[in-house]
């Protein structure tokens, strides 16, 4: 089959594709004809050898956390899955190939009227998205949250479960576009960070109180002003660090208005865990995605060849919603 392998680390141009083996399948896998593959930032850190795979380390080393496409092989011991069926799954790499063999239980049936190109888009942001909302901070219907980055590809899909969930939205964002975008998704507040400060409008539109939880991607520059814009026993969910990694924190704010700050990661978590947050996500979602209420937000597809090219264009910034890989 073909693959994109990383042979070297560096910029895009190491992004080649080469002819490597099909993936074994092993009692408990199901291997998937892959249709579409999501791009996230995590396969521009392992593009540059800072994201290693979980072990064991492969013999190929393929990026690409997520995918769509069509069962073509079950394993032994398979019974949720046949051939033929159309699965969206969570990798935990090799996703940007022809195939990719994963267990059965990180594959989800694609919801009744979405394509591959729109199931590709869901497993890794709409699961970050749902696990930071629901288990990280713990927030019910009636709270208050504050995702930054919200047209990002995990930002769009935290909006629009946050208000199907009845929580009360508020999101920061770099363009006029995409405050239009997030405000259509959901958002009941949306503030373009070149134009306002997010910590006052937050301030004002809680009428002084902050909010219940932030889902935070930027790290380093945004820690003061997230802490400054929680309500007491409020929660920071640090999924990302996109500004920058270290940063000092207000020990008394902390503990006196018993703030809790914590981090999440999905790709390196144990398997029972990750089948789990699957299942619970798929029982929850599967009919607001079958009914619209739920979509894939996506910004603009490339085919696998073009996989540099599609590197490139998500570290613009001027993306909403998700960027995807087409397999033939
Ligand atoms: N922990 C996990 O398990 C997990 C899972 C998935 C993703 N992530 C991480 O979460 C982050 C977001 O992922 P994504 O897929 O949503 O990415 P994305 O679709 O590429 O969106 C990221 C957006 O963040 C904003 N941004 C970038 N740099 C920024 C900076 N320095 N300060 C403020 N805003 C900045 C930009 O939007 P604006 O122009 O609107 O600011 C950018 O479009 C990434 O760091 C990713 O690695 C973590």
């Amino acid at each position: 089959m073909e693959a994109i392998v990383l042979k070297e680390f560096g910029g895009p141009e190491v992004l080649r594709i080469f002819e490597v083996p099909l993936p074994e399948c092993g009692p408990d896998d199901i291997v998937i004809r892959v249709r579409a593959a999501g791009v996230n930032r995590a396969d521009l850190l392992e593009r540059q050898g800072l994201y290693p795979p979980p072990p064991p380390r492969p013999e190929y080393q393929i990026p690409g956390l997520e995918c769509a496409g069509e069962v073509v092989k079950t394993g032994s011991r398979v019974v949720r899955f046949r051939e033929g069926d159309r699965v969206m799954a969570l990798v935990s790499g090799g996703g940007y190939a022809q195939y990719v063999a994963c267990p059965e239980d990180f594959a989800m049936p694609i919801p009744p009227g979405l394509s591959d190109i729109e199931a590709a888009a869901i497993p890794e942001a709409f699961l970050t998205a749902y696990d930071a909302l629901f288990d990280k901070a713990q927030l019910a219907m009636g709270q208050s949250v504050l995702i930054h980055a919200g047209a990002g590809g995990v930002g769009s899909a935290a909006i629009q479960l946050a208000h199907v969930a009845g929580l009360h939205v508020v999101t920061t964002v770099g363009t006029e576009e995409k405050r239009q975008r997030v405000l259509a998704l959901g958002a009941e507040v949306a503030v373009n960070y070149h134009d306002e400060v997010f910590e006052d409008v937050v301030r004002s539109w809680s009428n002084g109180q902050g909010v219940d939880a932030i889902l935070d991607f930027v790290g380093q520059q945004y820690l003061t002003a997230n802490m400054a814009s929680l309500k007491t026993t409020g929660t920071i969910v640090v999924i990302g660090t996109l500004s920058g990694t270290d940063a000092s924190i207000h020990l008394g704010q902390l503990l006196g208005r018993r703030l809790t700050v914590r981090g999440t990661a999905l790709r390196s978590r144990p398997k029972y865990e990750k089948m789990r947050l699957i299942q619970t996500f798929q029982e929850r979602t599967h009919a607001f995605f079958a009914s619209g209420r739920l979509g894939a937000i996506i910004d603009r597809t490339f085919p696998l060849a073009q996989a540099a090219e599609a590197h490139r264009y998500l570290v613009t910034n001027q993306t909403i919603g998700k960027v995807i890989l087409t397999v033939d």
